[in-house]
């Protein structure tokens, strides 16, 4: 993976490898810089490697067109950003439900509901992202990426903006909904007590794999 940055390339990923079976817990660690978000944003479709091919369900999704990895991420893929990402001009429950309404669903409305409830924010439907803390913008991204019950769930240190009593239940309730939706979860983390709750921790050091640990939880 390069890009370029004032007309210079610059080498990011390199040398990377590894496959991941359908349900597994992923952890990506690594020190600040190593690639862990650049990895993160390939596998999610949202940057393009310049060499490699990158396979979710059977599918090269860096032969996909823009309209056609959109397509295929709403339906495969769920993202939670360290940063939320909520759109502060929609609701609490608009958030939620966007990605179905953008997929023609019409029950969208009643399962964005029971996320929100899954996830402790049945008293907030209604609320603006301004109104809601930290960890309850956090809660609504959650609700909002498992709504269209993706197979691949990826995080991007979910918790980093958090103080560590929100965290922890920030990702008690993505365990939860992964072990619901039974999906596969790849999270990047700075936080090794988290780290070793996966299955597996892939260590990035430079942009390439330093280490692919099974952990024996
Ligand atoms: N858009 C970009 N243009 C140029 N370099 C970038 C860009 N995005 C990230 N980088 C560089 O890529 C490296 C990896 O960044 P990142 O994936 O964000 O690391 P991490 O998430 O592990 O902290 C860093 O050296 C960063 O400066
Ligand atoms: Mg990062």
């Amino acid at each position: 993976m390069q890009l370029s940055a004032a007309n210079q390339l610059v080498q990011i990923l390199h040398n990377i490898s590894f496959e991941v079976p359908a349900k597994q817990v992923l952890a990506i660690v690594g020190p600040s810089g190593s690639g862990k978000s650049t990895l993160l944003g390939l596998l999610a479709g949202l940057d393009q490697p310049t060499h490699g091919s990158i396979y979710i369900d059977g599918t090269n999704i860096t032969t996909l067109a823009e309209t056609a990895m959109a397509h295929f991420r709403r339906q495969h893929i769920g993202y939670v950003f360290q940063a939320f990402h909520l759109i502060p001009t929609l609701t609490a429950l608009e958030n939620v439900s966007l990605p179905l309404e953008l997929q023609g669903v019409s029950t969208g409305e009643e399962r964005a509901k029971t996320l929100l409830h899954a996830v402790g924010l049945g008293q907030r439907f209604h609320h603006y992202p301004a109104q809601l803390s930290g960890g309850e913008q956090q809660r609504v991204a959650l609700a909002r990426a498992f709504i269209s019950q993706p197979p691949l769930l990826l995080a991007d240190e979910p918790t980093g903006n958090l103080d560590s009593t929100t965290g922890k239940l920030v990702i008690d309730l993505l365990w939860q909904l992964h072990e619901q939706h039974d999906c596969t979860l790849i999270f990047v983390t700075h936080d090794s007590a988290l780290a070793a709750r996966a299955q597996r921790i892939l260590t990035l050091r430079d942009g390439t794999i330093v280490h692919d640990t099974a952990c024996s939880a």
